[in-house]
C-alpha cells in the first residue's frame, strides 16, 4: 500500500533581506517521511501565543497551549502539522517578540521532528496600518509611500512598510528546516502564505496523492478576505499542476469564507454536518470575492478548513466540498470550550480523507468521511 511522503511544490531560496525576498527558483527535490500509510495531519488552530504578555496568566495560557499541542502529538503521532492561523496574538507586540512566541507555538512540533506548514491568521500581525482606500478592486494596495520624506527608497519599501507577516514567515522558514511554510508570490503581497504543497506516495512519486492548498484569508494589517486576485492564483496553479482535476485538493486558511454561514447548523448539530460544538455565530470574511466558486466548480476540491471562531468545530457539505472548521487548540484567545486539534487523514488506495477532532484528555470524537463525498442528506 502506498507510502505517502511530502514535496514541497515549488521550494525557493530566500534572501536574508525582507526587502528582497526570492521568489522560489530552485527545486529542493523530495522530502521523505517516515514511512506511514496513510498520511495524517494535525491542525493547531488559534494558539494566541503572547496574548496579555505583561499579565500573570498570560505566559501560564501559553503553557497550557504547548501542553494541549504535545498531548496531541503523542497520541496522534502525525506525519504533519498545519498551523490554522492565530499563531499568536501579534496586536501591540514588537516584532522581535512576536517571533519569539511564534517560535514557541512551533516547539512542541519542532521537538518531535514533525515537519509543519502554516498560515496566517488576523491576530499574527499589527492592526491594520492601511487605510480601505489604498486597496483596489483585485485586493492589492496601490503602491503608496505614507510619509513624504519616509527614509524608504524603492515603491515596493513603501507599499509594504508595516506588515509583520512577512517578518514572522521570514524567521519561521530560516529557523526551521522542518517548516513547509512559503511566502507565497510576491505579487500577492501584503498578503503573505499562499502557497501549495503535495502528498505523494513513494510507490510512485510522479503521482501526487493530494495537493495542499494554503491561503491567506487576511486580516491585521490587511482586510478580512481572499482577493480575487488570490482565486486567480489558485486557478492558475490548479489548472497548471492539476489540469484534469485528477488529483484531490484541500484547503487550508483561517477565516470563513461567507459560504460557511449558508450551512451553519441552526440548533446543536444534525446530519448531514458532523461536529460536538456550535456555541457561535460564524464570523466570516468582509467579502466573497470568487474563491468559493472556483473551489465549488472543481471536481478536485474536496474540503476547506479554517479556524478563527473557537466555538464551533463542525464540518457540513456544500454543494460538492466540506466545510470544516478545526478546533480551538490554544488556551489563548476567547472562550473556555476544552481544546483540542482535528485530525486530517488522507488514506491512498482507495483514495480517501477522514478526519476527527483529538481532545486535550485524550478522547476522540467528531468522526467523518470527507472523501469520497457522501452527503448523507440525500442518500437517507
Ligand atoms: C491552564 O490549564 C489548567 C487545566 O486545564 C486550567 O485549570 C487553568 O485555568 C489554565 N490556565 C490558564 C491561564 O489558562
Ligand atoms: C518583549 O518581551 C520581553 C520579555 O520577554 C519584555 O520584557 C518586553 O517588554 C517585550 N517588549 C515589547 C515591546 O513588548
Ligand atoms: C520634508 O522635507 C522638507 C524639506 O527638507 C521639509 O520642509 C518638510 O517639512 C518635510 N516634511 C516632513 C513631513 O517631514
Amino acid at each position: 500500500m502506498g507510502r505517502l511522503l511530502f514535496l514541497l511544490i515549488s521550494p525557493y531560496l530566500y534572501s536574508l533581506l525582507i526587502s528582497a525576498v526570492a521568489l522560489p527558483t530552485k527545486p529542493e527535490g523530495y522530502h521523505k517521511l517516515r514511512p506511514s500509510a496513510p498520511f495524517k495531519i494535525a491542525l493547531f488552530a488559534d494558539l494566541h501565543f503572547g496574548e496579555a504578555e505583561s499579565t500573570d496568566w498570560g505566559p501560564l495560557q501559553d503553557v497550557n497551549s504547548t501542553r494541549v499541542m504535545s498531548s496531541v502529538l503523542d497520541d496522534e503521532n502525525p506525519d504533519f502539522v498545519i498551523y490554522l492561523g492565530d499563531v499568536i496574538t501579534a496586536n501591540n507586540i514588537a516584532i522581535r517578540n512576536a517571533s519569539l512566541y511564534w517560535d514557541q507555538a512551533v516547539s512542541p512540533t519542532r521537538a518531535k521532528g514533525i515537519p509543519w506548514a502554516s498560515v496566517f491568521g488576523n491576530h499574527d500581525d499589527a492592526a491594520f496600518e492601511w487605510p480601505i482606500e489604498w486597496f483596489s478592486a483585485p485586493g492589492i494596495p496601490k503602491i503608496h509611500c505614507p510619509v513624504a520624506n519616509s527614509s524608504c527608497s524603492g515603491e515596493e519599501d513603501c507599499s509594504f512598510k508595516g506588515t509583520q507577516r512577512l517578518e514572522l514567515m521570514k524567521n519561521e522558514i530560516e529557523l526551521n528546516a522542518l517548516s513547509y511554510s512559503q511566502f507565497g508570490p510576491k505579487e500577492l503581497w501584503p498578503s503573505v502564505s499562499n502557497y501549495v504543497l503535495q502528498v505523494l506516495s513513494s510507490e510512485n512519486p510522479k503521482s501526487p496523492v493530494a495537493f495542499l492548498y494554503f491561503l491567506d484569508s487576511g486580516g491585521g494589517s490587511y482586510p478580512e478576505v481572499i482577493s480575487s486576485s488570490q482565486a486567480e492564483w489558485f486557478q492558475k496553479k490548479a489548472l497548471e499542476i492539476n489540469p484534469d482535476s485528477r488529483v484531490p485538493e484541500i484547503i487550508f486558511w483561517h477565516i470563513p469564507s461567507r459560504a460557511y454561514k449558508k450551512v451553519a447548523p441552526l440548533f446543536g448539530i444534525h446530519k448531514p454536518c458532523v461536529g460536538s460544538i456550535n456555541k457561535e455565530k460564524v464570523a466570516t470574511q468582509e467579502a466573497e470575492m470568487g474563491i468559493m466558486k472556483l473551489l465549488v466548480e472543481r471536481v478536485s476540491a474536496k474540503a476547506v478548513f479554517v479556524g478563527h471562531n473557537h466555538g464551533l468545530d463542525w464540518c457540513c457539505p456544500y454543494e460538492k466540498l466540506w466545510l470544516c472548521f478545526a478546533r480551538h487548540t490554544g488556551y489563548g484567545g476567547y472562550g473556555n470550550w476544552d481544546r483540542g486539534a482535528r485530525i486530517v487523514e488522507i488514506t491512498q488506495q482507495p483514495f480517501s480523507i477522514k478526519s476527527w477532532i483529538r481532545m486535550e484528555d485524550g478522547s476522540v470524537h467528531s468522526e467523518v468521511v470527507l472523501s469520497p463525498f457522501i452527503n448523507r442528506d440525500k442518500s437517507t
